[in-house]
């Protein structure tokens, strides 16, 4: 593999490689790291090649033209080629790209430096923008140094014949199981027994519950691609549960106040199946009570007969997993009374969270309140309005107001239990 760097800077791949792993596999021929500084090839006796940017602004952007002889210096070579731009702008780093990667023969990169790069540049030349994560470096040669260490170690040989690439973190679509090594007590700390006792069957087999457990809690996602027997499904169905009951989270359905539609307070009457379909997602996602905010009290006794039904009557033999989730099911005259009754569960006032359909200045996003929520330090209750909504007062008192859902589409009408699925998915999904 040959990795042709395109720097201002090329003294900063000296260090970086000049021990370990990958300076040995440059001693054995393995990877060729060779940089090219595009000042060589400025058009100028200074050897400029930066300018100021068009329209304006801070910084200074690279020119085209050294860029461009720099590449065009190192195309048809004859070899399987890919250019990449190191770039804030670029899809994330990752195990996958890095073994995509080590399929090529020469990886030419693009360190950025300044503002960045003339944007022509990335029209005619570059195959693949790469960024090593959401933040902003001084310069792409650190980005391409970490792109370089990723991508070789796929490469046949370099790691050695004792040691494969394919145990590492993700290769499997798991994190990797906890290691230890001498002294068995640290600190006070011992050694987890199952790995002193010589049992290798027990040993891997504890080794893989272990990456289970930790991809199950901190990245869920890999999940998706990963391979698993039923026993493991079981197992991590497991740990879900315990994670879930960390967190403190309570739904009400506010049917007072909320605006009819030519925006008059009002109380809505209650619909039977936002009560059934509402609840049910409540009990699949781990939901510590869903409240009906109702204070009209003939409304309130046709829940009560309707909850009754299944709960207690001849539905719950008919239909007993309905039952379940209706259980979670408790009717309250006001949202000030609903927060008051989680207060007196959980020992803590709740965080109010409101949902609306219009988007306002300082909403929360979907990320930001789940990981708020993941860490269980306090419990959150969220509010889905019926009628046209949960009324301005009511919005403007609650610590956050969740942004709207959006589709690439310009319609947004969904009914409140779409909503209520979608928005529980995205802050409680696993
Ligand atoms: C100061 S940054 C320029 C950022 C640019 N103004 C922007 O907002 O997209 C200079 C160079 O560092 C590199 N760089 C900065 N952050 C990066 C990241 N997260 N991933 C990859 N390269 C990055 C790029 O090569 C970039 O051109």
């Amino acid at each position: 593999m040959i990795y042709d760097v395109i720097t201002i800077f090329p003294q900063f791949f000296e260090s970086p490689f000049s021990f370990g792993i990958l300076k040995k596999a440059q001693e054995k021929g393995l990877i060729r790291i060779n940089t090219h500084d595009p000042r060589k090839f400025a058009l100028d006796k200074h050897n400029t090649v930066d300018d100021k940017p068009y329209g304006g602004g801070a910084g200074m952007v690279f020119k085209p033209e050294p860029v461009a002889a720099t590449i065009e210096s190192l195309l048809n070579k004859g070899s399987k080629s890919i250019a990449l731009l190191t770039t804030p702008q670029g899809e994330v780093f990752s195990d996958r790209i890095a073994k995509d990667l080590s399929n090529y023969d020469r990886v030419i990169l693009i360190c950025g430096r300044y503002e960045g790069i003339d944007e022509r540049i990335r029209e005619i030349y570059v195959d693949k923008e790469i960024s090593i994560g959401d933040y902003i470096i001084s310069g792409g040669e650190y980005a391409a140094a970490l792109i370089i260490d990723a991508v070789s170690r796929f490469i046949p040989s370099v790691l050695g014949n004792e040691y494969s690439p394919y145990s590492d973190s993700f290769r499997e679509g798991l994190l990797e199981y906890p290691q230890y090594t001498r002294p068995e007590i640290f600190k006070g700390k011992k050694v987890p027994e199952i790995l002193l006792s010589g049992n290798h069957k027990e040993i891997e087999n504890w080794r893989r519950l272990e990456s289970l457990k930790r991809t199950v809690i901190r990245n869920p996602y890999l999940l998706d691609k990963t391979d698993l027997s039923l026993d493991e499904i079981k197992y991590i169905g497991q740990i879900k549960t315990q994670i879930h009951k960390t967190r403190k989270v309570y739904v009400a359905l506010v049917h007072y106040p909320v605006y009819n539609k030519s925006l008059k307070t009002i109380t809505a009457a209650f619909t039977n199946l936002d009560v059934h379909d509402i609840s049910r997602v409540c009990r699949t996602y781990g939901i510590k009570g869903f409240y009906l905010v109702q204070p009209v009290v003939e409304q309130q006794k046709l829940v009560e007969k309707v909850l009754c039904h299944w709960i207690t009557g001849p539905g719950r033999s008919f239909n007993p997993t309905r039952a379940e989730a209706l259980k979670l099911v408790s009717i309250k005259n006001s949202v000030d009374d609903t927060v008051r009754e989680i207060e007196a569960n959980e020992g803590t006032k709740p965080k109010v969270v409101v949902t609306d359909a219009r988007a306002r200045e300082g909403m929360i996003g979907y990320n930001e309140l789940r990981e708020k929520i993941s860490t269980g330090e306090e419990p959150y209750l969220i509010l889905f309005g019926t009628g046209w909504g949960i009324v301005k007062d009511v919005i403007e008192g609650a610590d956050y107001i969740l942004k709207p859902i959006e589709s690439f589409s310009d319609y947004n009408h969904l009914s409140v239990r779409s909503a209520a699925a979608v928005i529980i998915d995205r802050l409680l999904s696993c």
